[in-house]
């Protein structure tokens, strides 16, 4: 058998053989792209967009693999006499259908959204009881992406059977079409889509919006991870540690074509510091949630470029593989936030080519250094699996340790990526996107492996010093394998 076709069969495990997910063959790895909502909510208009996409391709976001541009809520300007949706006319004064010539012919994919109630959460006409013609008409105009909603529902939901139905409609409806649409959920987690969503969708959202913020009690997003799993409301103004506390339960529903989605990234938003960034990015990349920026793309900064262009993490997020991590520990620490909370957490997981993921999240206000055994970081192996594992030695790779300088990035801002810095970087680029599909990875390229810091084995432990509000993520390598190096 297949190294890779082996190793994917023993990451999902047996219990999940013979579970497909959407079989429409889009988002084998979490699916990439930018959405017009943080930013721009019910600003958004075709010239928003047409710039966000000309900056998507020449900053080389495009060649890194975000490649969907997904107008959100507020596009709309109801039905027209036979019931089809129509789009706004002063904000899209030459269609939607005309837009997505334009997205498509600059290399990008296009995305639409709309509600699975009788409007949608800006009111706008939504799809409840108008699956067929909506997703007729988008396939039409030639979307190839639907984000999908929770607002004025009906009343239907409560159970998982009442909202499976109600979104399965619309998973049936795209696929009548014939036109490959990637279907991402969007319900905030109501009824646990993670169990009744990966036969229909490629992606469910896991918790209420996610706030531009790092931790914060919001009477909005009243439920805390400590109450455990079983909230009801799915809340809004959620914080990064809040959603990320919420979606470590279920790292196992996600696989291949379908994946937890913990809500679209902050960076460069403004509201995170840049080392919260690094470690919100590096979170989302770990547990498989697909990378859907939100910056305005015209006013892209240095850092914001760097963390979002750092292909090592990125290899992560798309490895072949598509195994989320889990979470091994958590422990409580008494240097505290404003919030009276602080904490640390182990995440690990395999990549491919039998390479294992290690992430420290230290979640506290001080600097710590930080460290796990290899029993721990190889825990989901089970009893032999981990005494096998711990039987090699290691090396270990930090992923951010390349991180691009600003420099460089200020040289690709600039337009000026044809000099020498900028040839070289967006070579890298180039070459990195290839090498995700590539198993195993090379390590001689820096670009995907960071650089290596250290190496481990048996009874040692693998150490970091993991700054306030920030992460360490390491790749760890067998020493023994030689494949491809
Ligand atoms: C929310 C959704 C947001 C955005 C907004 C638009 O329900 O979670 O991501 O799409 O609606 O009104």
């Amino acid at each position: 058998m297949d190294k890779a076709v082996a190793a994917l069969l023993l990451s999902v495990g047996l219990h999940s053989l013979g579970a497909a997910a959407l079989d429409n063959g889009l988002a084998i790895t979490p699916q990439m792209g930018w959405d017009t909502w943080n930013s721009f909510a019910c600003s958004l208009n075709e010239t928003v967009i047409l710039d966000a996409a000309k900056k998507i391709v020449s900053l080389g976001f495009r060649d890194l693999g975000y490649e969907y541009v997904v107008l959100d809520d507020c596009w709309s300007a109801g039905r027209n006499s036979s019931g089809y949706l129509v789009p706004n006319k002063e904000k899209f004064p030459n269609g939607i259908s005309d837009l997505a010539d334009k997205i498509h012919a600059s290399g990008l994919k296009i995305g639409i959204y709309s509600s699975a109630g009788t409007m949608t959460c800006a009111r706008y006409a939504g799809s409840l009881g108008y699956e067929e013609k909506d997703a007729a008409v988008w396939a039409s105009w030639g979307i190839d992406y639907l984000k999908y909603d929770n607002c004025y529902n009906q009343g239907e939901e409560g159970t998982p059977k009442l909202s499976f139905d109600r979104y399965n409609k619309m998973g049936k409806a795209l696929n009548v079409t014939g036109r490959p649409i990637l279907y991402s959920l969007c319900n905030w987690g109501v009824d646990g889509p993670w169990n009744f969503a990966p036969t229909i969708a490629n992606s469910w959202r896991t918790s209420g919006d996610l706030s531009n913020v790092w931790d914060r009690e919001d009477v909005n997003c009243p439920c805390q991870e400590k109450e455990g799993i079983d909230c009801k409301l799915p809340g809004y103004h959620c914080s990064v540690m809040n959603v990320l506390n919420k979606a470590v339960y279920y790292p196992s529903k996600a696989i291949p074509g379908a994946w937890n989605d913990l809500d679209m990234l902050q960076v460069g938003n403004g509201g995170l510091t840049d080392e919260e960034a690094k470690a919100h990015f590096s979170l989302r990349a770990a547990l498989k949630s697909p990378p859907l920026m939100t910056n305005v793309m015209t006013k892209t900064d240095a850092p914001t470029l760097s963390i979002l262009q750092n292909t090592a993490v990125l290899a992560v997020s798309q490895d072949p593989l598509g195994s989320s991590a889990n979470r091994i520990w958590r422990y409580y620490v008494d240097d505290v936030d404003s919030n009276g909370k602080g904490e640390i957490q182990l995440f690990s997981g395999p990549l491919s080519g039998g390479d294992q993921l290690a992430l420290f999240l230290n979640a506290g206000s001080e600097d710590r250094n930080m460290n796990a055994s290899l029993v721990d970081i190889f825990w989901e192996d089970g009893a032999d699996g981990t005494a096998q594992q711990i039987g090699y030695s290691w090396d270990i790779h930090d992923l951010w340790a390349n991180r691009m300088s600003n420099e460089t990035a200020n040289a690709i801002i600039n337009g000026m990526a044809s000099g020498s810095n900028g040839t070289m970087n967006m070579t890298a680029m180039g070459g990195a996107r290839k090498v995700y599909s590539q198993v195993p990875l090379p390590s001689s390229s820096k670009e995907l492996m960071g650089s290596k810091v250290g190496s481990v084995k048996a009874s040692g432990t693998v150490t970091a010093h993991v700054k306030a509000h920030g992460v360490a993520m390491l790749r760890l390598r067998q020493q023994n394998n030689k494949d491809e190096l």
